[in-house]
Order: C-alpha cells, then sequence, then structure tokens
C-alpha cells in the first residue's frame, strides 16, 4: 500500500526524479513542523529569494514543512479574478524553480484546504475586535487605504493563525514585520487552549535555519526591496537579462565620492550590499578599492553588478520557464499538495471539534 503510495507520488515528479533526489519523505512524529506562506500579490523578487527561499530549502531537509500560497489573503485588495489566478500561478511556478522540492516539503494553495476556514471561524470567536484593531499592520493599512477598511483586513491575523495553528506548527519562518501577527496566533491558540482547558496548540514563534538570513536592500534607495515600493526597486527572479540591466543601470546614484574613503550614502551601500551576495569577493573589493580611493565610475560598476545579478539567477529563470510551461507538472505538484496539506489539516479539525463539542450523533 505505501509502496504503491510512493510509486504514483513518484510519477507525478519525473523532472525531480531525473536529479535522484531523494524520495517522499516519510514524518516522524519527533519532527517539528514548519509552516510559511507567501501572499500571491506579484512574483517574486531577490529579497523574497535571498531573504526567505533559500531559507525555506534548507528547512525543507529537517522539518516538516508546509510552504503555501496564501490566496484568500490577497482577496482583501480585490484582486481580479484573472489576476488571482495567474499571481498564484506564478508563485508555485517561482517556489518550484528557486528549488522548494514537493517530495520533501508540502506546497499548497491556500483555498485548496477548506479545514483552514472552519478554524478561521472558531478563533475568530475569541479574538476580539479590540486587539484587531490595534495591530498595527491593521493601522497601516486603513491610514493607506481608508476606502477599504473590510473585515477580511481586520481579521487578517485571525487567518493567519488559522494558517499556522491548523498544522500545530512550533516554527514559523517569517521577517520582523511579521512578527505582531505571530504574536497573535500565539494569544489565539492560548486562548482556545484556556478556554477548554487543555493544551492542544503548541505556541508558534518566529525562526531562521542557520542559513544567515540577508536584507535584500532596492534600488532606489528606500531601504528593502519589496514590490510594494515602486516600479524599477525590485528585481523580480523572472526579470528577463535585458530588464534587469535596465533597472540596474536607473538605480539611484550620485556624482560619486569627492574625499578618500569617504562613508558611502545609504543608496550606494544598498548597491555594495547586493553586489556582496551576487558578486565574488574579488569584484566586490575592487569596486569598494575603487570608491575609496574616488575612482569609482558608477556606470562601470553598475554593469557589473547587473551582469553578476543575471549570472546568479540564471538557473532559476531557465526553470521558471522550463516549469511554466508543464501545465501536467504543476497540476499534479498542487494536487499532491493539497491532498497532504489537507490530511493533517482534518486531523486538528476533528480533534477541535472534539474539543469545542461538535460532535456526531
Ligand atoms: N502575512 C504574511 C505576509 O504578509 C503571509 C502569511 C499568511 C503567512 N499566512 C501565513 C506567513 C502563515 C506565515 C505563516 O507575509
Amino acid at each position: 500500500m505505501h509502496q504503491l503510495k510512493q510509486q504514483t507520488i513518484e510519477s507525478y515528479f519525473w523532472p525531480l526524479r531525473k536529479h535522484k533526489l531523494c524520495n517522499i519523505s516519510v514524518f516522524s512524529q519527533t519532527m517539528e513542523t514548519v509552516v510559511s506562506g507567501i501572499r500571491s500579490t506579484g512574483n517574486l523578487h531577490l529579497g523574497n529569494y535571498y531573504g526567505a527561499i533559500r531559507n525555506f530549502i534548507q528547512m525543507q531537509n529537517e522539518y516538516n514543512c508546509f510552504f503555501f500560497i496564501a490566496d484568500w489573503h490577497s482577496l482583501t485588495t480585490h484582486p481580479t479574478s484573472a489576476e488571482l489566478h495567474q499571481n498564484v500561478r506564478n508563485v508555485v511556478v517561482e517556489y518550484l524553480a528557486a528549488g522548494i522540492d514537493p517530495e520533501k516539503a508540502t506546497i499548497y494553495v491556500q483555498s485548496d484546504v477548506p479545514e483552514i476556514i472552519e478554524l478561521y471561524l472558531y478563533l475568530n470567536m475569541n479574538a476580539y475586535k479590540g486587539e484587531l484593531e490595534r495591530s498595527a499592520s491593521f493601522k497601516d493599512k486603513i491610514r493607506m487605504h481608508p476606502e477599504n477598511v473590510n473585515a477580511g483586513l481586520l481579521t487578517y491575523p485571525v487567518l493567519m493563525a488559522a494558517d499556522i495553528l491548523i498544522h500545530r506548527a512550533t516554527k514559523v519562518p517569517v521577517g520582523k514585520d511579521q512578527e505582531q501577527h505571530l504574536e497573535m496566533a500565539r494569544t489565539f491558540g492560548n486562548r482556545f487552549n484556556r478556554l477548554y482547558s487543555n493544551d492542544y496548540f503548541p505556541e508558534p514563534f518566529a525562526f531562521s535555519s542557520s542559513e544567515k538570513l540577508v536584507k535584500i536592500p532596492g534600488l532606489n534607495g528606500t531601504g528593502k526591496m519589496g514590490k510594494s515600493e515602486g516600479e524599477g526597486n525590485a528585481i523580480f527572479l523572472a526579470d528577463s537579462p535585458e530588464a534587469i540591466r535596465k533597472k540596474v543601470m536607473r538605480a539611484l546614484t550620485d556624482s560619486g565620492p569627492t574625499e578618500e574613503n569617504q562613508a558611502k550614502p545609504d543608496y550606494i551601500q544598498n548597491l555594495f550590499d547586493i553586489m556582496k551576495i551576487v558578486s565574488s569577493e574579488d569584484t566586490l573589493q575592487h569596486f569598494d578599492e575603487l570608491y575609496s580611493s574616488c575612482q569609482i565610475r558608477y556606470g562601470d560598476f553598475k554593469k557589473q553588478l547587473a551582469e553578476d545579478i543575471i549570472l546568479s539567477t540564471d538557473p532559476i529563470r531557465n526553470r521558471i520557464q522550463e516549469i511554466a510551461q508543464d501545465e501536467e507538472y504543476l497540476r499534479k505538484t498542487v494536487t499532491m499538495g493539497a491532498e497532504k496539506a489537507r490530511a493533517s489539516a482534518r486531523k486538528t479539525i476533528a480533534d477541535v471539534r472534539e474539543i469545542i463539542g461538535i460532535k456526531p450523533f
């Protein structure tokens, strides 16, 4: 029986079998559970890759990992149906292209797991309006979009808590901006436990693997690389070499250093920070010395930076193109992911119903 299942699953993944990756993992009871979601609001960029996905790739070998595409969360901003589907698809393709392995981790689309909504409903019963209104991300959103303060936005942290608690995860690889949401997830889980006098939900905490996390700055001097920071600020994994060259050449610089060894302004330091990640140490040192001796020509510096970004993302770009055309592989990946995620979610919902007192006659 098990043999059969394994065979079916393996045959789903012929492209991966070529690389002789290991068999589908059999999750042991003791392996800790990791959950992380990404909102499907566009393509993945270098910041997502170096700041998060590389971390996921390491974790998938060591933990029982659930990585999902948070399409329900993205509905707060009302994408069109065509946009929504395309965005979800892009993230799946790019997760796979970047190296998340569906044989090791469970990759799924949130909306394929209806059990999450049921848990969301239960958690909503003891999530209070006041605490939801005090969330920093909610306050930001109402400041930025006062015309769209919907209930989904208010209860966003409850849905996120449901995403995590549905698998009773303890480790959540997210950035600083999600700390408060995680704290709320702990609050909601603990409150449930207290209400029903048990310890069913463990506490989830932010987590990063031993791989050092790097923050990728944006190209326009405003800090973090992000999709909401304006056109040209982010380099996407799917960008063509031509597009990358254009964006890098347009990055903010100035007329150059005027004194030897002067400190670099933020927007220049940012470009050096990217170079540190994508270029060789020699290259970095070379331009650093040119800067210190006031001989740097930003045109040359940016050309080199663009070429090194292109080189470092080349394999991913190629795989994106390959996988994007493989409908069958994509369909099978998300189908298997949904099955695995639902098996875990169903178990939790059965327990939770029992705990709450929703019992069959
Ligand atoms: N809120 C997260 C973000 O905006 C996305 C997310 C949704 C998430 N559900 C999650 C992250 C569960 C970790 C775990 O980035």
